[in-house]
This record gives C-alpha cells, sequence and structure tokens, in this order.
C-alpha cells in the first residue's frame, strides 16, 4: 500500500493507472476507521484494480468548531487496517494540500439540502461537495463508494455527479451495525460506558417505526410520534429530529405516497455525542 500526501503525486499515480487501463475505485472517508468503512474498501476492492481511500477530516463541512476539533484522528491505526482491507493506495492530504486557498465556490442542492442534515448543519452539505468534487477530480476513479448510514450525503453526491457530469458509477452501500444494532461511526468512540449501553435505542426506534410503516399505520405523522415518544423514554438522548421521508427527494411525508420508498431518519445527541441513523422501508 502506498501512502500519498499530495495532489500532484495522487493525480500522477492515477494518470499511471488510467493509463495501464486499470479500474480506479475511490472511498472517501475522515479516518477513524471501523469495520463499515472497511467494508467499503473491501467490496471496492472486490470490484476495481486500484482502491484509494482517502482520510481527510474536512474542515470546510463542520460546523461547529468543538465537533471538528474532537473528531478522532488515528492515521496510523487506519493505515494498519486499509492494507489488509485491500487498499492500494492511502491518501492523507493535509488542510494545505486540498484547501491551498479557501474554496469560493458554493453548491447549492436545493429542496435536497434544506432538510435535515442540511437544515440542522448549515453549510455541511457544500463542504462535502467541495471535498468530494476535489477527491473525484484527484482520483479520476472509475467507482466512488459511500454509504447509506448518511442516507442524505449519498442523495447529494447523486446529484453533484449528474449536475457535474463526473463520469463514474457512485456505489451506495449498506449501513454496517454493531451486533446490538448502532450503527457504526467513528463518532461512537466518544460515548461514555453508560451512553455506550443507550444507544441501540435508537436503531431500535428506527425499526420499529419501519415496522409501523409496513403495517400501513394511519399517517406517517403517527409513525414519527411513536418514534419520538420511544427515544424520549430514555432521558439521556437529545433528539434533533426524527424524519418520515420520501426516500429519493428526502421531503419529509404528510402522507403515505403509493409506491414510493420511505426513508426514516435521525438525529440525536447523546452524551454530547451527534449520532445519525436511518432505515429505508420499500
Ligand atoms: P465518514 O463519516 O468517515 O464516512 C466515510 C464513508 O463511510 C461514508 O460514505 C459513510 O457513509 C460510510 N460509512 C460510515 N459509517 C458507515 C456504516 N456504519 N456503514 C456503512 N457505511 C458507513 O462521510 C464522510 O466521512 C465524509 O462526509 C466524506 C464523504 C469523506 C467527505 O468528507
Amino acid at each position: 500500500m502506498e501512502i500519498l500526501h499530495t495532489a500532484a503525486t495522487l493525480q500522477a499515480y492515477t494518470e499511471t493507472c488510467r493509463r495501464a487501463g486499470q479500474r480506479i475505485a475511490l472511498v472517501p472517508t475522515m479516518g477513524a476507521l471501523h469495520e463499515g468503512h472497511l467494508q467499503l474498501v473491501r467490496a471496492a476492492a472486490t470490484a476495481c484494480d486500484v482502491v484509494i481511500v482517502s482520510v481527510f477530516v474536512n474542515p470546510t463541512q463542520f460546523n461547529n468548531a468543538e465537533d471538528f476539533r474532537l473528531y478522532p484522528r488515528l492515521p496510523e491505526e487506519d493505515a494498519a487496517l486499509l492494507e489488509p482491507a485491500g487498499c492500494t493506495v492511502l491518501f492523507l492530504p493535509t488542510v494545505e494540500t486540498m484547501y491551498p486557498q479557501p474554496a469560493v465556490l458554493h453548491f447549492d442542492f436545493g429542496p435536497l439540502e434544506r432538510v435535515m442534515e442540511g437544515a440542522h448543519r448549515p453549510g455541511h452539505f457544500n463542504g462535502v461537495a467541495t471535498v468530494v468534487s476535489k477527491l473525484f477530480h484527484l482520483s479520476r476513479p472509475h467507482q466512488a463508494y459511500f454509504g447509506q448510514k448518511d442516507w442524505q450525503q449519498v442523495a447529494v453526491v447523486r446529484q453533484l455527479v449528474a449536475d457535474l457530469s463526473f463520469d463514474l458509477e457512485l456505489v451506495s452501500f449498506p449501513t454496517v451495525r454493531e451486533a446490538d444494532g448502532l450503527a457504526m461511526s467513528s463518532r461512537n468512540r466518544r460515548l461514555s460506558a453508560a451512553a455506550r449501553a443507550v444507544a441501540p435505542r435508537l436503531h431500535e426506534a428506527l425499526e420499529r417505526a419501519a415496522q409501523l410503516v409496513r403495517q400501513g399505520t394511519q399517517s406517517p405523522a403517527e409513525v414519527q410520534q411513536a418514534a419520538v415518544e420511544h427515544i424520549a423514554a430514555e432521558p439521556a438522548f437529545q433528539l434533533e429530529y426524527f424524519e418520515v421521508a420520501d426516500a429519493h427527494t428526502l421531503q419529509p411525508l404528510a402522507e403515505w405516497q403509493p409506491n414510493r420508498p420511505v426513508v426514516l431518519c435521525l438525529a440525536a445527541y447523546l452524551d454530547g455525542v451527534r449520532l445519525i441513523d436511518n432505515v429505508v422501508v420499500k
């Protein structure tokens, strides 16, 4: 596995791979890698000859300076996990490499980002779209891997790929969970033992809500209400939102739409740590 730090070395590397007719996969991450990330890497390694994993805690997507400061950074551990998972190139840029000058261009994803993460984290998807565009240009992948754990991020990146004609296939990978249902996340490391013990309630609330959707509960509002109550029964949570939305447009549902998949999405603080999760009901 090669470790590259600069834009120029990554561009030169991918240029050589392209000339040799190799297929390139990109897995963008912010590091503190866990099994969820590694499954993306393994999937990429089965489909492509070259797997580039970027590890970069992207400052422009954090709307909270404290969250950026506390975000776990473990480059040595990450490197040790990546090689056996099939990573060919670890791209570990500095902030100066990714942002030689502050980005001025702004992305606006319209209704897609007026809800949920976009609504609660102003500027977040602008930062994601900026860094993902840069990574796409530097690595010129045939495939780019993203996790459904960040359902709205996948929708935004899909729009980005379509609107800017990026010549790549976006692969969206199912959420990887702990045995008790908690969605794997780099932020889980920051949970105390007591908080970790109650954390699976979030997934439990999503599964119960999904069951209500499947049973044809009268309205989306009723499903939302039941989930909010289930989470509120554990006072350690501060729920930011629980949305019952159209899985493609991400717009909240006032009533059920025939033959449209539904996504249930939440964000909650636990122990000062912000967790997100979702479940899709087909
Ligand atoms: P990060 O949170 O590190 O996640 C990197 C990728 O791993 C994302 O596509 C995310 O959806 C996926 N992922 C995280 N946890 C997962 C899980 N439990 N199961 C499946 N996939 C999971 O998302 C980001 O970084 C950043 O926004 C990034 C795209 C790298 C841009 O900076």
